[in-house]
């Protein structure tokens, strides 16, 4: 039995009805889906278009291409599928082609509850934490070379990190210690690690465990970088009136969604310090949709508690 067919759950879409309004879809528009997953936005967008729509979808994780790939097989539209990064969007669709554009950031249920892919520290796999196992290098090789000065950025930047420095000099001397030993990171290993620098907090453990994986998780896989250089470029994919769409699901990832897009919110881009506009005041590309961002409802929290952070912004483009 193939991967697919032993899988019967995958992933469960959040917030989908209103991703979709969102989208505000037109029966024979082009969208584009640059989180497939296990494709449950997708095959909802697919469910909404016509024989003369296209959908195409993104995912660099290869178990999530094959998966949704089946499931999306004998669709209405016209299906593509790019296997990349999302931050690829520009050298995959052409400018100004697009009628919508969905992010639904971060992983899916499959990816952590499959505890091989080492994205959990649930259980006690070897760390890992890559999307995509055929580039960069694993979570555990990052940790055995990095310096304490550069996790503790990390921890910091990616995850709001109290304490950074000193976690990282000591998530340092352990993954030199395990390295000595010739074995790999494992998650109690970390959590070693955690609990030495929070003896105060440790009825938190769990909290601050997850926001170490989250920040280790990103750097491995550029997230950042990823959002920001993709939702450029979706700017450009868009057509006038083309919607954008983005769901985050922790702070770091919604400051960021929130940033990237108001640099294109603007319509005045002269510096600060110019008294007189020179820049034409045109320059505005993006207006939100809505003043605040949607919230899930209580019934969905209820339903799928990976729901509750979840933040959706809606974007047009102007
Ligand atoms: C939250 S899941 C999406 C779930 C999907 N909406 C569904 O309904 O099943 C996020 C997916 O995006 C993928 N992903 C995250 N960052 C990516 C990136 N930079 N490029 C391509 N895929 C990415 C992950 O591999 C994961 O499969």
């Amino acid at each position: 039995m193939s991967t697919v067919d032993a899988l019967a759950f995958y992933h469960d879409p959040v917030m989908l009805a209103e991703c979709l309004d969102g989208l505000n879809i037109k029966a024979d528009g082009t969208y584009a889906d640059c989180t497939l997953g296990g494709g449950g936005h997708s095959c909802a967008i697919a469910n909404k278009l016509s024989e003369s729509g296209t959908l195409h979808a993104f995912d660099r994780d290869e178990e999530a291409v094959a998966y949704a790939t089946r499931r999306l097989a004998g669709t209405k539209p016209k299906f593509i599928v790019h296997p990349v990064r999302f931050g690829e969007l520009k050298n995959e669709i052409a400018p100004a082609t697009l009628d919508g554009i969905l992010y639904d950031l971060g992983i899916s249920s499959h990816q952590v509850d499959d505890r091989s892919r080492g994205f959990t520290f649930v259980g006690n796999n070897p760390l890992d934490l890559r999307m995509d196992r055929r580039e960069g290098v694993s979570a555990q090789q990052w940790l055995m070379s990095v310096s304490a000065d550069d996790l503790a950025e990390a921890l910091r930047k990616n995850a709001d990190m109290d304490r950074a420095f000193k976690l990282a000099t000591r998530l340092v001397e352990m993954a030199a210690a395990i390295k000595e030993e010739g074995r790999e990171i494992l998650p109690s290993d970390v959590q070693a690690a955690v609990e030495a620098v929070f003896p105060d907090k440790r009825r938190e453990i769990n909290g601050l465990l997850a926001r170490v994986f989250q920040a280790v998780r990103m750097e491995v896989n550029g997230e950042l970088k990823e959002i920001e250089d993709s939702m450029r470029a979706a700017v450009d994919c868009l057509k006038v009136g083309g919607r954008l769409v983005v769901m985050s699901y922790h702070s770091v990832e919604d400051r960021c969604v929130k940033q990237t897009a108001a640099e294109f919110e603007k319509a005045c881009i002269c510096p600060d310090h110019m008294p007189v506009c020179t820049c034409g005041g045109n320059h505005q590309r993006l207006k939100k949709v809505n003043r605040k961002p949607i919230l899930p409802s209580d019934e969905e929290i209820a339903k799928n508690s990976r729901a509750r952070s979840a933040k959706l912004r809606v974007y047009e483009r102007v």
